[in-house]
């Protein structure tokens, strides 16, 4: 029997009651716990370089998410896809052990070219990232089966489905996959969204809250972490 069955059936009621019953959390409330996670100055440079080359980073409350859950599965081997100029990447080597590597996936060698900068500019040595150019899924069909603790999706939304299932393949029982976007910029819920980003967010997020394998939690941090551990 499926652990979660109860779920297909309630969940809808379920999240509309329990909606009600929390109330929507105040702008004021949603900026206050993202100011919590305070950035230093090589995360603001990260930042700031991001938007230079156009590029949008995790915000620093989904950011202190990354460290999070990397530090609570005290994580060794890390794999990151959409490496962008870095800022995520910091955030998760905080989290992970000191003798952890984050190999992180990115397209644009350009975007990799400052993330290795900031990664320096951090404090951390080039043997704690393994750095690949390359589309996550010419990538990711390379990288050792079952052997990772975390895996992060911060890439294009239309292949979250594909990254997921790869995940699935990476990680070892009790390790995490992470899907940043998942609230897609407040459409998710929206049903007249109907755009490719948005039904394919929506469908990774109804199927991994419907598969066996893994055990999920909607974080609304940031643009939303879908956060699920493989189970
Ligand atoms: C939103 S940015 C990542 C930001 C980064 N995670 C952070 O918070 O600092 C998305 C990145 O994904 C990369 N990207 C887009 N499509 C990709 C693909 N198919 N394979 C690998 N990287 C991709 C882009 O070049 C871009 O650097």
């Amino acid at each position: 029997m499926h652990r979660f069955s109860f779920r297909a059936s309630f969940t809808e009621v379920v999240i509309v009651t329990a909606a009600r019953q929390v109330g929507t959390p105040s702008a004021q409330s949603m900026q206050f716990a993202e100011a919590y996670a305070a950035e230093d100055i090589v995360l603001q440079t990260a930042r700031n370089l991001a938007l230079e080359v156009g590029l949008s980073s995790v915000t620093p409350g989904a950011g202190s998410v990354l460290a999070l859950l990397a530090a609570a599965g005290n994580a060794k081997a890390v794999v990151e896809i959409g490496t962008g100029t870095g800022v995520s990447g910091v955030w998760l080597l905080r989290g992970m052990r000191p003798d952890g590597v984050l190999t992180t996936i990115d397209v644009e060698n350009e975007h990799q070219r400052i993330a290795r900068r900031i990664f320096q500019e951090a404090g951390f040595a080039p043997s704690r990232t393994r750095i690949i150019t390359g589309r996550a899924l010419d990538v990711l069909p390379r990288l050792a089966d079952g052997v990772y603790d975390l895996v992060f999706v911060d890439s294009d939304a239309t292949e979250f489905g594909a990254c997921a299932e790869a995940a699935l393949r990476l990680l070892r029982p009790g390790g995490i996959l992470i899907v940043n976007g998942a609230l897609a910029g407040g459409r998710i819920s929206d049903p007249a969204a109907r755009d490719a980003d948005t039904i394919t967010i929506r469908e990774t997020v109804k199927a991994i809250r419907e598969a066996e394998h893994w055990i999920p939690a909607l974080i609304p941090a940031g643009a939303g972490l879908l956060a699920a551990v493989k189970c």
